[in-house]
């Protein structure tokens, strides 16, 4: 099965590329991603200013056992832009064959910072180069990361910057923030300001709780939090909402990243019209190697419908999302329970009592379905733990 993939002509051994984050922290680090099976990495974002990191960092949203969301307050790369123009030659040197893309953040108001970051890491050897547009905590506070990415006149001024000036031929890749209303308006303008492709998203700015057996805020750094920018699962339909928007309007081509944990998952991103897509909290979760499980996941889909290629299906979701106004106000399902699945447990009966339309009754320890009550909502259909409904088209 060929799951090598194409973005801005560049061609990607499989989808898969590390995000910007702690499992691209460093060259040693990328280098053995690269020997489990990723296609590429951007590395870590490079700033100027020194970094000190705080201590407890990091905050999870669990369901029971499972971190469904993640939550950090860590700032950017710890290490020098000389140190890491260095490390990507070197990485390049050593896998020329994978992707490596450079990611900076500069003052937005100071273009020498940005000029000269995209020229290092242009000589250094990356394939492309993001913009971290989109780091909601700590730098907003200094006009910098998803400060820049809320501001359309920014991003465009600072894409501007890079792309006018003509040493700097290495492709342009905002990286944009999920934390905001109107995410095409940011896409609009780097797009005309030139950019050649755009990333989607980095982190949504959370407040993750309390323990309440304590008292203290999660991360507890010394009895105060802050908010952070929260990742994982929990942060996938955003950054499909997101990527829908963008692969819209602007149109410019999107690496997607969001709460990618599985093959399955980029898939999904993929239909949008993603042709790769970044992995960062899963990784952080489970490490390296579930690359390979990832890739098999993207070639079973491809296996089940038939498809030999990646382009086969790359855009092919792109037509199925529209305005609301734009649904059939027609359509009709109705609800049909399996008697042989459905074990009386009452699950459906009292969400359709108390929180929809009233159009279940229990006879015999099985559903009833009320035909003329129900609404076709679909509560039942989503919270039956026994997959005992189906809604079944009128
Ligand atoms: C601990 C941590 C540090 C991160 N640091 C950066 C960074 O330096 N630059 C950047 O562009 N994104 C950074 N990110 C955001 C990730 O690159 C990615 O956009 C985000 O985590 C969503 O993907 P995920 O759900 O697969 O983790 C960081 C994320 C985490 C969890």
């Amino acid at each position: 099965m060929d799951i090598s993939t194409n973005y801005l002509g560049k061609h990607f051994e499989n989808p898969f590329i590390l995000a910007s984050a702690p499992p691209t922290a460093n060259a040693e680090m990328i280098k053995r991603a690269f020997e489990a099976g990723w296609a590429g990495a951007v590395i870590k974002t490079l700033i100027q200013e020194p970094v000190k990191n705080l201590q407890n960092r990091f905050a999870t949203y669990k369901m029971g056992k499972k971190i469904i969301g993640f939550e950090n307050i860590e700032l950017l790369s710890e290490l020098t832009p000389e140190e890491w123009y260095k490390d990507i030659q070197k990485l390049k040197k050593d896998f020329p064959h994978k992707i490596v893309v450079g990611s900076i953040m500069g003052d937005a108001k100071n273009k020498n910072q940005w000029v000269e970051m995209a020229l290092g890491c242009q000589d250094a050897g990356v394939d492309f180069l993001e913009l971290n547009f989109s780091c909601p905590h700590g730098y907003p506070a200094k006009g910098k990361g998803a400060a820049i990415g809320q501001d359309p006149e920014y991003s465009a001024m600072i894409t501007l910057w890079l792309k006018e000036d003509s040493r700097i031929k290495v492709p342009i890749i905002p990286k944009m923030t999920p934390a905001i209303t109107n995410i095409s308006s940011i896409g609009e303008a780097v797009a005309n300001a030139g950019a050649d492709g755009i990333c989607a998203v980095n982190t949504f700015p959370v407040i993750m709780g309390f323990n309440l057996r304590t008292l203290k805020p999660k991360p507890d750094v010394g009895g105060y939090t802050t908010a952070g920018g929260m990742s994982g699962a929990s942060l996938k339909p955003v950054a499909l909402r997101c990527v829908n928007d963008l692969v819209e309007n602007p149109g410019l081509p999107v690496m997607a990243c969001g709460g990618i944990s599985s093959g399955f998952d980029a898939v999904e991103f993929m239909l949008l019209g993603a042709p790769v897509v970044q992995v960062c909290t899963e990784v952080m979760l489970k490490g390296y190697s579930i690359i390979s499980k990832m890739k098999k996941e993207v070639s079973r889909f491809m296996e089940w419908h038939g498809y030999s290629s990646i382009k086969e299906f790359i855009g092919l979701g792109t037509g199925l999302t529209t305005q609301y106004s734009e649904l059939d106000q027609d359509f009709k399902v109705t609800p049909s329970v399996d008697p042989v699945k459905c074990n009386g447990c009452q699950v459906c009966f009292v969400s359709c009592r108390d929180g929809g339309y009233q159009a279940i009754k229990m006879k015999e320890h099985l559903a009833v379905i009320i035909e003329d009550r129900c609404s076709g909502c679909s509560l039942c259909f989503q919270v039956c733990p026994q997959d005992a409904i189906q809604m079944v088209e009128n």
